[in-house]
């Protein structure tokens, strides 16, 4: 597997199959609109030093971008990050994460965060893997949330992690 900068061409192949990357089945149609509309071309254009993907048998096997904080210029925060259906549980978004871990450590960043929606388990237990700790408190249904964090009634988990 190889790990490479996100071109122009990459993001255009990620847009194109979508929902190979994304499970549509696990989002309500709102919700699932909003995470395709994280993906806004500024993250190519103006801050794409730090968004690579994953190349194996020439297929774009996933992706994470991600940012140095601008508040916090300490923390590296994942801003998008996503494994082809066909390539999950492989290893791919482990190697992936440590390999953007050891480079925003690189540039003088001592934490990495990122967020997710408490109904992603793989995404939870994937970062739970990683040696990430949950910010915020158990919900009713006993996950750890930060309360109204992306908006009004829109918890979400947040993870951070010492690098
Ligand atoms: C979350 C995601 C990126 C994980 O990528 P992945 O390449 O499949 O993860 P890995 O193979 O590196 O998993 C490493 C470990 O994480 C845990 N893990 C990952 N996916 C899991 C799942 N579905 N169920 C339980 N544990 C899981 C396991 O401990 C796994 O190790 P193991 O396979 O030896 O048991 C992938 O499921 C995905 O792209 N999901 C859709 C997009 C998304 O939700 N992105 C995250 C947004 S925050």
């Amino acid at each position: 597997m190889k790990i490479r900068q996100c071109t122009k061409k990459d993001f255009d192949k990620i847009l194109a199959h979508f929902n190979d990357y994304w499970d549509i089945d696990k989002y309500t149609p709102d919700m699932y609109q909003r995470i395709r509309y994280l993906h806004h071309p500024i993250w190519i254009y103006e801050f794409g030093n730090t968004a690579f993907v994953v190349e194996k048998e020439r297929i774009l096997a996933g992706y994470l971008f991600c940012n140095v904080s601008q508040t916090d210029p300490l923390t590296a925060y994942g801003i998008l990050f996503a494994v082809h259906r066909s390539y999950r549980r492989q290893g791919i978004g482990k190697q992936l994460s440590e390999y953007v871990f050891q480079l925003m450590k690189s540039k003088g960043c001592k934490y990495y965060k990122a967020i997710t929606t408490e109904g992603n388990e793989s995404s939870i237990r994937l970062h739970i893997e990683l040696g990430f700790e949950f910010l915020g408190e158990p919900n009713e249904r006993g996950v750890p949330v930060v309360k109204n964090y992306a908006g009004p009634g829109e918890d979400r988990v947040v993870f951070r992690k010492r690098l």
